[in-house]
């Protein structure tokens, strides 16, 4: 049995300035390996809804549809802190329904925390959520669910103003009592700025090194994912190819009738055999 990592932990990392490192997962085997690995934190990420389900953002990813992949990571996962994302409108109808969702991540799916995109306008479900003692990690900057009032995917915080309401924001969340914050896609200027300024750790993701942790999307950085990469994702593996030439292998090898071979076949009998070919009545 290993020690859980907690949210503590995270606090303490950054306040020994230990870099914090963490993943997305959205199963069981990918979250028993990223576990092993010794990753200190991992996502279930909306990114799900485009990563595994294909969709074209992450507005379609459900509660239901975060509850089941949760459950399915927390089975595999035994040190490190799991994060449950709260997707699209889960806690936008009321406090009431943001803590109970808060709740079934925590209560159905097994993970120790959950987060939440957005600053001031989301203190209140915040709060609430952390008072029915739920730790919860924050995420300013470029936040998905609202690439229809974003326009895009674009670097966030790049003028005075922009940057002035990100910092707002993040000292605004601190003080809500969230317990990290995602910064994703600011320029590292601001994110050193913001990291420098709060006690809580930052976790960056297209925000430069000086954020006291990273994270990236799991099937980016092993190059699962076969669709547009973010500029900011460095690729440590290019798994969708290893994988598409092992089953062209597996195919041509079905096809020219390698496979099965001898070693993945079983055998009875001689006698029997006969008998069955009608020689032994
Ligand atoms: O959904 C996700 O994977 C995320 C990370 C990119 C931070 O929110």
């Amino acid at each position: 049995m290993h020690k859980r990592v907690t949210t503590a932990a995270f606090r303490k990392m950054k306040q020994d300035k230990q870099k914090i490192s963490m993943l997305t997962a959205y199963d069981y085997p990918t979250g028993k390996i990223l576990d092993a690995s010794g990753v200190d934190g991992i996502l279930v990420g909306d990114s799900l809804g485009m990563v595994v389900l294909g969709y074209e953002d992450t507005t379609r990813v459900t509660m239901e549809d975060m509850v089941h992949h949760i459950k399915a990571v927390s089975r595999g996962v035994e040190r490190a802190l799991v994060v449950g994302d709260m997707p699209f409108l889960s806690y936008h109808m009321g406090i009431e329904q943001s803590v109970r969702n808060a709740g079934r991540i925590i209560q159905e799916g097994r993970a120790q925390a959950v987060k939440l995109e957005g600053g001031q306008e989301i203190l209140d479900d915040i709060r609430a959520i952390i008072k029915a003692g739920i730790p919860v990690m924050g995420h300013l900057g470029l936040t998905p669910q609202s690439i229809h009032n974003i326009g895009g995917y674009f670097i966030q915080g790049k003028t005075v103003e922009q940057a002035q309401k990100l910092i707002q924001d993040a000292k605004a969340l601190e003080d809500a009592g969230v317990f990290a914050l995602v910064l994703e896609c600011i320029p590292a200027e601001l994110a050193d700025l913001i990291s420098s300024q709060l006690s809580i750790p930052t976790i960056g993701i297209g925000a430069g090194k000086g954020c006291d942790g990273q994270i990236l999307v799991t099937h980016d950085l092993l190059g699962i994912y076969q669709g547009k990469s973010p500029s900011f994702v460095k690729r440590y593996a290019e798994i969708g190819i290893t994988m598409e030439k092992a089953v062209s292998q597996y195919i041509q090898e079905v096809k020219q009738g390698f496979f099965p071979g001898e070693n993945q076949s079983f055998h009875m009998d001689a006698e029997i055999v006969e008998k069955l070919y009608g020689g032994g009545n």
